[in-house]
């Protein structure tokens, strides 16, 4: 069975206020995607990456003339609705249920060659699959809509998930059709199944650039990883 990457980047990015599409936004030179395709494409395992665009996306063609990656614009309302228009893209290019597909946000440009090849390693003979994550370290609150807390929560067997999230091409499909847009990543669509998703430890570096703030720390850590 072969690997492939899936990306989705179909987002609006709302949170971001960045006036467009944040994995359109220049960080360190390059756009937000443009890294996240690069260290894609470093991975040698993986076969080939998908990139799932809006149908109305006006902005991928000229920024990334040299990227190699197949484009499919079957961006839908949710992000599992995008994912699962890129899977039966797959498909349609001959993937097979049993490849694996590594599903990754566009919006994750901090990504490391070594933590891709990390989470291959733990899940390649896995019988379910897995994801990568952080054990939570703060603190955790629950707060109410006035910004008081509620309840504070046990962190210590809490995880961030992150991306990539790795599963068989069969599974997840089955996993978002059932599931629906309500699933915010592939690993939740697979646990609704029954099923249990390996925890593969990354590090805090491959956080969602989500908040305004968030792309200057992202430039910072572009930048030291470079020097
Ligand atoms: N995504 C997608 N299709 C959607 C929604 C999201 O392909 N309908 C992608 C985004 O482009 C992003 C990834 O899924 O790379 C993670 O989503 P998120 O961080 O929520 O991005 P946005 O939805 O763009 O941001 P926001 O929620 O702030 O609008
Ligand atoms: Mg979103």
């Amino acid at each position: 069975s072969r690997f492939f990457a899936l990306v989705p980047a179909a987002g609006i990015g709302e949170r971001s206020g960045a006036g467009m599409p944040k994995q359109y936004v220049a960080i360190a030179g390059r756009p937000m995607i443009a890294h996240t395709l690069a260290t894609l494409a470093a991975v040698p395992r993986i076969a080939q990456t998908l990139v799932v665009l809006s149908p109305h996306d006006d902005r991928f063609e000229a920024v990334l003339p040299a990227c190699d990656a197949w484009v499919a614009r079957v961006g839908g309302a949710s992000r599992a609705d995008s994912v699962l228009g890129g899977l039966a893209e797959l498909r349609r290019r001959g993937a097979a249920d049993e490849d694996w597909v590594l599903v990754h946000d566009a919006a994750r440009c901090l990504l490391r060659p070594e933590w891709v090849d990390a989470l291959i390693d733990a899940c390649e003979h896995d019988a379910v699959g897995g994801l990568l994550a952080q054990p939570i370290a703060d603190t955790l609150k629950a707060g109410d809509a006035q910004g008081r807390v509620t309840v504070t929560v046990d962190r210590r067997d809490k995880w961030a998930a992150q991306t990539p999230q790795m599963f068989r091409l069969g599974l997840v499909e089955r996993a978002l059709e059932a599931l629906g847009a309500a699933a915010t990543d592939e690993a939740s669509a697979v646990e609704a199944l029954g099923l249990a998703p390996r925890l593969v430890r990354a590090s805090m570096a491959n956080f969602k650039v989500t908040w305004p703030d968030d792309f200057a720390l992202a430039a910072q850590l572009l930048a030291s990883c470079r020097t």
